[in-house]
């Protein structure tokens, strides 16, 4: 199974590129999920991110997130879960093992190695953060980051290649929720269908994806999930 932002919609999460609730319709994303956007304006890029944690604070995994997650508890090791979502909602509704290809929104991240460190990234300890500044470390002044891929970035590798196996050992390949606009996660559907699996698209709405799809199921996750994971 392979998930995106729909798959929390019903959550109450804003989606990326729905035209009017989503986030990249609201925000520019070359000016929050980059790092170029991060080292020009740290603090404004730490600030979005903030109220984004908060927010999520406030949300539930749905009845989609919970199919899945009953499915793998009583198949174990039958189901890979990929997700391209950073909210941790599949985490919280019990799946083990998550392959969460774009980071998780809720760790942090060294923005640089440190700069007086002998042995790499090991040597920086967070100050607390001062108004104005993300928080830093306080010998070197490294910037504490969101531990999330950003635009340009290159994905966890472990993650990114038991992806990528799973794609390529799977019978049957759900993509759920996702506009298939971002890669490499995207590419996953084809490779899953190249290697002879099937491949099932989940979504509302029309996806980039359709194109590689045995059969297109239209409607809300929260609803179709469970319905179709009950066995
Ligand atoms: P998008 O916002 O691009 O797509 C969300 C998809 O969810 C759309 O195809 C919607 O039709 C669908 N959708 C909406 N409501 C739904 C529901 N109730 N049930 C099922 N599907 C629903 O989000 P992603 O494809 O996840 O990157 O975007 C991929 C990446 O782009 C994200 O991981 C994020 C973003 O920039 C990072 O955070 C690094």
């Amino acid at each position: 199974v392979l998930t995106g932002a729909g798959v929390s919609a019903e959550s109450g999460v804003p989606t990326f590129r729905d035209a009017q609730s989503g986030l990249w319709a609201r925000f520019r994303p070359e000016d929050l999920a980059t790092e170029a956007a991060f080292r020009a304006h740290p603090q404004r890029v730490w600030d979005w991110y903030a109220e984004r944690r908060e927010k999520l604070q406030r949300v539930q995994p749905n009845a989609g997130h919970v199919a899945v997650a009953e499915f793998q508890s009583r198949h174990p090791d039958r189901l890979t879960l990929i997700t391209q979502n950073v909210d941790g909602l599949h985490q919280a509704a019990g799946s083990p093992g998550v392959l969460a290809l774009h980071g998780n929104l809720y760790e942090d991240a060294w923005l640089d190695p440190c700069a007086l460190a002998r042995r790499p990234a090991d040597a920086c300890a967070v100050t607390l953060a001062q108004p104005g500044h993300p928080p830093s470390c306080a010998q070197c002044g490294n910037l504490l980051r969101p531990a999330v891929v950003w635009f340009g970035e290159d994905l966890p590798q472990p993650a990114l290649a038991a992806a990528q196996a799973a794609a390529q050992g799977c019978q049957v390949m759900l993509v759920v929720g996702t506009s298939g606009e971002v890669w490499p996660a995207a590419g996953l559907a084809g490779l899953a269908r190249r290697a002879g699996a099937k491949v099932v698209v989940l979504n509302p709405e029309a996806t980039a994806l359709d194109g590689e799809a045995h059969a297109l199921l239209r409607g809300p996750s929260a609803q179709l999930l469970p319905r179709l994971l009950d066995f």
